[in-house]
């Protein structure tokens, strides 16, 4: 399991103090450039780099049936890693899921998912934190990792302060 990361092949960080280090680059990132696409563009980048995940990227809400629109999308967004899925049903696999329930799920063993939408086998843990505006989900942040397990508290603890910042 993941418990420290490589900053220049020399330094040795925690989890935690790897998201506290990232966590300003990412606000100020989002804070200077007021385009969805580019600001997400980067903040995959950046988590991409520094934690070596398996695949890292966004999903826009397309049709939201809270705006009375019948079918449901997400479409993919700017995103690190394999290609991917390009659309989830509302309510459909771990993205559709965290959307419809507007919270963070963070999923150990995506194969005792039930539903589960498996973009690349090589997937085994994932965690998806919805963004939202105004009090509606406006995308959602998926990561996913090769190792079972990789995602905890503390991945949501601050990858939820990122997903904040989308909500300038
Ligand atoms: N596994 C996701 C689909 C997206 S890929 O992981 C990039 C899901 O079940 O919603």
């Amino acid at each position: 399991m993941y418990l420290c990361t490589r900053i220049d092949n020399v330094v040795l960080m925690t989890k935690s103090e790897t998201y506290q280090q990232l966590l300003p680059q990412i606000q100020s990132l989002v804070a200077d450039e007021p385009d969805m696409i580019a600001r997400m563009a980067n903040v995959a980048a950046v988590l991409h780099d520094a934690f070596g995940f398996w695949w890292t990227g966004f999903y826009r809400v397309e049709h939201d049936p809270a705006n009375g629109e019948q079918e449901g999308t997400l479409v993919l967004g700017p995103f690190q890693g394999p290609i991917a899925c390009t659309r989830i049903p509302y309510g459909r696999g771990v993205c559709g899921t965290a959307w419809q329930q507007a919270q963070t799920l963070v999923v150990p063993n995506v194969h005792q998912f039930k539903g589960h939408i498996a973009c690349s086998s090589a997937s085994n843990s994932e965690i998806v934190v919805p963004l939202i505006h105004e009090g509606k989900v406006i995308a959602v942040l998926d990561i996913d990792s090769t190792d079972f397990a990789a995602f905890d508290d503390t991945d949501r603890h601050y990858l939820e302060q990122i997903a904040a910042t989308f909500d300038l």
